[in-house]
């Protein structure tokens, strides 16, 4: 992911509670080296976790303050970036009523994730209209920044293809206010959970951020590698092993990445030494985060909140303004 010229950057994330190592390896940590570099606003998107949880919405302020906390632990500065709350701002609400207004239905149902997501969470009813128009809401959160990029992971980048297309169609129709945002795509996160799936708290086989370190331990210890090694003596294949392929790859030096590949063709280590030189990594990498994330209280991301919408309110405000008067609103 590159980005020359400074942009103006804007990125948000559904509440889902504590991080896990799936999602620090994916969009947070690109974030935090953004916000080095470039205006950032990034932001909790609580309504469109109720594009899909309408029902189920009770843990979405809760998941909200551990989110920011994790955010706030693994290094996003509030000096740097602005951090706030979707819902906070209500100047998303207006953009999105008056972007509906000139999205044809056809560009959201032929969105790729609208019919994919409706068949993958069955037991939910998205025939909603708010499912549907979760692509204009999202449209919305980037536009009303002025947003020139929006780092996003592969899943979500017809999302912000569409976010473009609705920008020229509102520039075109009325006047030149909205850049087309790129898509900087962050890296997909190698890193699998510890039966082998993609990692998801859902699964029961996430390693999260600030979990106890002897937790962690134990999980990575016995995190499924290369069956064929079913015993210390049988030789294996780590091009066959979950844990190295995501977790040595990621953490552990050439040097011990050579060592483990030769050591497990021919069973001249077994699996669970082999796993701890990696955890050895996970857990240095995870303790400043740790220290960092216990001395930090809700009131901390209250406060960060509380000072990010206003923040965001008064740049939504701004083109806003801009928005109503090219609409001829007042
Ligand atoms: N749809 C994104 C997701 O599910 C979250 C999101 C909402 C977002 N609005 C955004 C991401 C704007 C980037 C920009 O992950
Ligand atoms: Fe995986 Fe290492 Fe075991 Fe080989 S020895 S299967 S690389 S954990």
């Amino acid at each position: 992911m590159t980005a020359r010229a400074p942009q103006t950057i804007v990125s948000g994330a559904r509440p889902t509670g504590q991080l896990h190592l799936g999602n620090y390896h994916g969009a947070i940590k690109s974030w935090v080296r953004l916000q080095r570099e470039h205006r950032c606003l990034f932001f909790v998107a609580d309504w469109h976790a109720l594009t899909t949880d309408w029902a189920a919405s009770a843990d979405i302020s809760r998941n909200t303050i551990e989110m920011v906390l994790d955010w706030l632990a693994i290094g996003l500065d509030p000096e740097r970036c602005v951090i706030f709350q979707q819902s906070a701002v209500k100047a998303h609400a207006e953009l999105y009523l008056l972007l509906g207004m000139l999205v044809p239905v056809p560009w959201l149902e032929r969105n790729p994730t609208y019919k994919e997501q409706q068949q993958q969470l069955e037991g939910r009813d998205l025939s909603t209209f708010g499912f549907l128009g979760y692509p204009v809401l999202q449209a919305a959160d980037v536009l009303i920044y002025k947003a020139t990029a929006v780092p996003v992971g592969i899943d979500q980048a017809p999302h912000i293809e569409l976010s473009r297309e609705i920008a020229r169609r509102f520039n075109g129709t009325y006047r030149d206010i909205f850049p087309e945002p790129q898509t900087l795509l962050t890296e997909t996160p190698k890193i699998v959970g510890t039966d082998g799936r993609k990692m998801s708290k859902s699964y029961g086989n996430a390693v999260f951020l600030t979990e106890d370190p002897a937790e962690i331990d134990k999980k990575l210890s016995r995190m499924v590698t290369d069956p064929r090694r079913a015993r210390r003596t049988d030789p294996g294949d780590p091009n066959d092993c979950p844990a190295y392929q995501s977790f040595h790859r990621t953490y552990c030096t050439d040097e011990e990445l050579r060592w483990a590949a030769e050591g497990c063709r021919t069973a001249g280590i077994g699996c669970l030494e082999c796993k701890k030189v990696m955890i050895k990594h996970v857990l240095e990498e995870l303790a400043p985060i740790r220290a960092r994330r216990t001395k930090l209280k809700p009131a901390d991301a209250e406060a960060v909140l509380a000072a990010g919408n206003e923040k965001a309110r008064a740049i939504a405000e701004t083109t806003m303004a801009e928005v109503r008067s090219a609409m001829g609103l007042g």
